[in-house]
């Protein structure tokens, strides 16, 4: 992928989410885990605001899509049916040499460790093996015997968990075709090549939904569904510039799609424009081939029209863990303050996504301005999270909020006791308003919906 203009900012990331408890390796005191990471104090209310903002545009604020949590491991017959067993698989290449692993169909965006410069296979002592296809799919055993029989897959997407309860959902919510399902949920993929932080791991969490059509409608609902999704990224504040489209040729179109986009974004450095989301139309591939495995009908019943068909499906799938990097590198960023001998580093969040939303201070430990402050953080914890921080210099403690993206600081100081008034001071602006105490809550409350 080619070099864009804005900086590859991942190493400062990946340190920053350490130091302050968004992201760690994970079983890091044994080494670390390939590609598996969790998530810490901040990191976990990061993803669940940008989950619970995914959740509210497609599900709660819709009455034509439904929410679904369907379990993990699934039926062995469904991987048959969707084409995982036999085609989920990526060309996998041993060098001989150094023993490195590459993706054969991927071999222009990997390095060769021996000489970075150029990319494997380019080297005068490289030797690649011929490519052998290599399936991605995480396999265990369901109950004491392990045996063939007894073989399941931890999911790879969480999509067929929805094309399953299709019957489930449409009939027991009575909806009608357009209609979509949604979930939220754990997939994992043995990559071949994962790495560059949460960007590709083996574990991942995926918010999908699949909009069920009328045949001959799709492509209309494709279009709509390209737009709002793209609309959606703009609305986290992820800069237009760093956002595109890539439509997918028909050699690189995946087994189930009659028509894909992906939405791109801009990860910077080397790394540049990669998928976030796809956006699919999957006919009704999925749908005809449960029916066809499972010998249930799948039909759906248009009473109208009196008639039955298989709907077709588009389908929006993005990644949570991409996604929340995608907005932890549009966010950094690191700027001189004017008067100021240190810079400072921020993290420029949406306010809707931002961990915490609001952070009290006393300016000193005197006349009762702690036991203020104290109080007004528990006020504003029944609505929001808030902190409290009373230790160092107010400029040392706006820098701290600042690095883990607290869109407001609030500080109650001498005068405070007597007008009963605190000073915010905004992150990005660093404008400082004076606010009645009792209104801080909705102060903060209106700035931060998204
Ligand atoms: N159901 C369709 C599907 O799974 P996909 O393009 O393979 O399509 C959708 O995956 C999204 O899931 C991607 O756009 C990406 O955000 C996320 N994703 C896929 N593989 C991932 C991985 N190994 N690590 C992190 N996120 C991943």
């Amino acid at each position: 992928m080619a070099a864009t203009a804005y900086p590859d900012v991942m190493d400062k990331l990946v340190s920053l989410s350490k130091r302050r408890g968004f992201i760690f390796q994970s079983s890091e005191i044994y080494g670390g885990t390939g590609s598996v990471w969790d998530y810490g104090p901040l990191g976990v209310e990061l993803k669940k605001n940008l989950k619970e903002l995914w959740w509210a545009s497609m599900v709660r604020l819709r009455d034509d899509i439904e929410g679904l949590d369907a379990a993990i491991l699934m039926h062995p017959r469904t991987w048959e049916a969707s084409g995982h067993v036999a085609g989920f698989t990526d060309p996998l290449v041993d060098c001989k040499v150094c023993k490195g692993r590459f993706r054969a169909d991927k071999l222009e965006d990997a390095r060769c460790p021996q000489k970075p410069s150029r990319q494997p296979g380019q080297h005068d002592a490289c030797q690649l093996t011929e490519p052998r296809m290599f399936n991605l799919m995480f396999k265990t055993f369901m109950g004491p015997v392990e045996e063939s029989a007894s073989t399941v897959y931890l999911r790879p997407e969480t999509a067929q968990g929805i094309f399953v309860n299709f019957l489930n959902v449409q009939q027991s919510c009575r909806q009608k075709v357009p209609f979509g399902i949604a979930q939220i949920g754990k997939a994992f993929r043995n990559e071949i090549t994962p790495g560059n932080f949460i960007f590709r791991t083996r574990e991942f969490e995926q918010m999908e939904m699949q909009y069920f059509v009328e045949p001959g409608t799709d492509m209309e609902h494709f279009e709509q569904w390209k737009a709002d999704r793209m609309a959606w990224h703009k609305s986290l504040g992820l800069s237009a510039d760093r956002l595109q489209y890539h439509q997918h040729e028909a050699g690189e179109l995946a087994h189930y799609a009659r028509a894909a986009f992906d939405i791109n974004f801009d990860f910077g450095g080397t790394l540049g424009f990669q998928e976030i989301e796809g956006i699919h139309n999957r006919g009704d591939f999925d749908l005809s081939q449960h029916q066809q495995f499972s010998g249930k009908k799948l039909e759906y019943f248009d009473q109208q029209a009196n008639k039955r068909y298989l709907p077709y499906v588009i389908e929006t799938s993005v990644g949570a863990d991409r996604t929340t990097l995608a907005v932890l590198v549009n966010g950094y960023r690191e700027e001189d303050v004017a008067g100021e001998d240190e810079g400072r580093v921020v993290l420029g969040l949406h306010p809707a996504l931002a961990p915490i939303k609001a952070a009290v201070f006393p300016l000193t430990k005197k006349d009762g301005q702690p036991e203020m402050a104290t109080r007004l953080a528990g006020e504003l914890r029944r609505a929001f999270n808030a902190d409290y921080d009373a230790t160092g210099s107010i400029g040392k403690r706006y820098r701290r909020q600042d690095e883990i993206g607290t869109p407001f600081c609030v500080t109650i100081d001498s005068e405070s006791a007597a007008d009963q008034s605190v000073t915010i001071r905004e992150r990005d602006s660093l404008a400082q308003v004076r606010v009645a105490m009792d209104q801080v809550r909705s102060w903060v409350q209106d700035r931060i919906t998204a």
